[in-house]
């Protein structure tokens, strides 16, 4: 029987990234980082599209050598639409049309977050996929939401942010204690080695299922004036606590919303995607709630969590199997809903 070998790319924000699937297991999955944004504080749209350019042609190169074919194995072409910064999906968009034309093979547009989602479905020798229905709380650096999955194109959303994205919490605290960007991981990191109790902030107070941080923001803003103005050393002697007390407060958050999720459906397959379910306490709480509440709980791999094109490619391979092709003149949406 022959094979499907999909190539994934990936453009939306400030990673170059290409992975080639083939039967749904992952053969390459290439990411290029840039670093230029960290000395501005975040990613500056502009430097981004134009790093895309540089390192797209490369990037698809190295992924399609890693996979040890040829890209006349290709079956199809996958590729991130949107939601996104426009420059940046061009570069993908128009590169991988220009591909699939020369190639004369399908093209398939992706829905990012769809993708952050169906990273589930990547065939891994110990992976546990989520049987359909199932919860997920998709939290990246741009979007935060809780869908419920049908199918894997049947999604409903329950509830999503109506400011920030819990990303965004992540970076703008990370941002006001002075930490580089992105600041999620850092956060992380040193909340490992603080106390999560030693400050507390005031939790929004927002719908059963929807997401609000912007209050957080300034709340945590506020509280790091007042205490620098005492003390001037107050970040740096108490970082660690600082940054354990704000990654529980967010845990906390996203938790309750878990909670409301399952008491408002029954359903108990819980899963997590995007980039801030890299991080290590919503993936302990997760374990926990499975031991103690009877959650079937989710995790992706910690390299399918950040943004990364193998989640395209199993995107464009799910589509591939129900035929559901892209027309050449689709165009990359910024908005892109789910
Ligand atoms: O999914 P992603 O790579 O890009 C978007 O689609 O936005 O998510 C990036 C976000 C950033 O805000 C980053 O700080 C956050 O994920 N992040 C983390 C961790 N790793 C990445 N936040 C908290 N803890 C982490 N370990
Ligand atoms: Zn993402």
């Amino acid at each position: 029987q022959e094979k499907t070998y999909i190539l994934g790319i990936e453009s939306s924000c400030d990673d170059t990234s290409a992975a080639v699937i083939c039967d749904g297991v992952v053969l390459s999955n290439v990411i290029a980082n840039q670093e230029v944004h960290a000395q501005y504080g975040g990613v500056v749209p502009e430097l981004a599209s134009r790093a895309h350019q540089q390192n797209i042609v490369p990037v698809v190169q190295q992924a399609i050598e890693k996979a040890g074919i040829t890209k006349e194995d290709l079956s199809a072409i996958s590729f991130t639409k949107g939601p996104g910064l426009m420059g940046s999906l061009l570069v993908g968009t128009s590169f991988a049309k220009s591909l699939a034309l020369g190639l004369n093979i399908p093209l398939i547009d992706v829905n990012h977050m769809q993708a952050h989602v169906l990273a589930h479905f990547i065939k891994e020798e110990d992976a546990k996929m989520p049987p359909f229905p199932f919860i997920c709380l998709t939290i990246s650096g741009g979007h935060t939401q809780i869908v419920k999955m049908n199918g894997y194109f049947d999604i409903e959303i329950l509830g999503e942010t109506i400011d920030d994205a819990v990303g965004e919490a992540f970076d703008k605290s990370a941002k006001i204690l002075g930490l580089p960007y992105p600041g999620g991981p850092l956060i992380d990191k040193y909340a490992q080695l603080g106390n999560p109790k030693a400050y507390s902030f005031t939790k929004p107070k927002v719908g059963d299922l929807e997401f609000s941080f912007s209050g957080l923001k300034t709340g945590i803003l506020y509280f790091i004036q007042r205490n620098v103005k005492e003390d001037p050393n107050f970040i740096k002697d108490n970082l660690y606590d600082i940054c354990a007390s704000i990654q529980h407060t967010i845990i906390e958050i996203l938790m309750d919303k878990l909670k409301n999720a399952v008491k408002q459906t029954g359903i108990q397959h819980i899963a997590i995607a995007g980039g801030v379910s890299a991080n290590s306490e919503i993936r302990k709480r997760l374990g926990l709630a499975e031991k103690h509440w009877g959650w079937n709980t989710y995790i992706p791999k910690f390299q399918y969590t950040t943004d990364n094109a193998a989640m395209i490619a199993i995107t464009g391979y799910l589509k591939y199997l129900e035929g559901s092709f892209s027309e050449i003149s689709t165009k990359a949406e910024a908005r892109l809903k789910v």
